[in-house]
């Protein structure tokens, strides 16, 4: 049984005609697949491939490539929490704001809440730097999240 929805593979087919190479979909395919699913499990690698004419060491290789994939060993929550601790950011707090979210979850950045609700992760350079401490969440820029605002933030994320 096919892991990767009808629709999905759809819209990762939909890719090809963009590009001059099937391979060059691979990271688009592997960004569709991850947002669907939280992470990439070793059967999606399988399924890309084939729909990409393509081994699935190469799309693996892609995968690892960048540190931003998660596998099935390690999925991500609901929310993606990243953390700037690049300088203008690290100046104005994101360092502590970083070990204060990190203790009051109860995880380690590159971990998931229990829940399932919040994973944690640092950041080089998020381009907020003039609303430094800037973290993301998920796709979505706030500024300006110092240490007294940072439990606002996880109550929201909770909800
Ligand atoms: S240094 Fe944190 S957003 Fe640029």
């Amino acid at each position: 049984m096919s892991l990767l929805s009808e629709e999905l593979r759809q819209k990762i087919l939909a890719y090809v005609p963009r590009y001059p190479r099937k391979q060059a979909v691979t990271l688009p395919a592997l960004h569709l697949v991850h947002d669907a699913l939280r992470c990439v499990p070793r059967q999606a690698i399988e399924e890309i491939a084939e729909l990409l004419d393509l081994h699935p060491a190469e799309v693996h290789d892609t995968m690892s490539f960048y540190g931003f994939f998660r596998d099935e060993n390690n999925p991500l929550g609901q929310t993606r929490l990243w953390v700037c601790r690049s300088l203008a950011c690290m100046l104005r707090g994101g360092e502590e704001l970083l070990a204060y979210l990190s203790d009051k979850l109860g995880i380690a950045p590159g971990q998931t809440t229990a829940d399932g609700k919040i994973s944690l992760e640092f950041a080089e350079c998020l381009g907020g730097c003039d609303g430094a401490p800037c973290v993301l969440v998920n796709d979505e820029h706030r500024m300006n999240v110092t240490l007294d605002r940072a439990d606002q933030l996880l109550d929201e994320l909770r909800r």
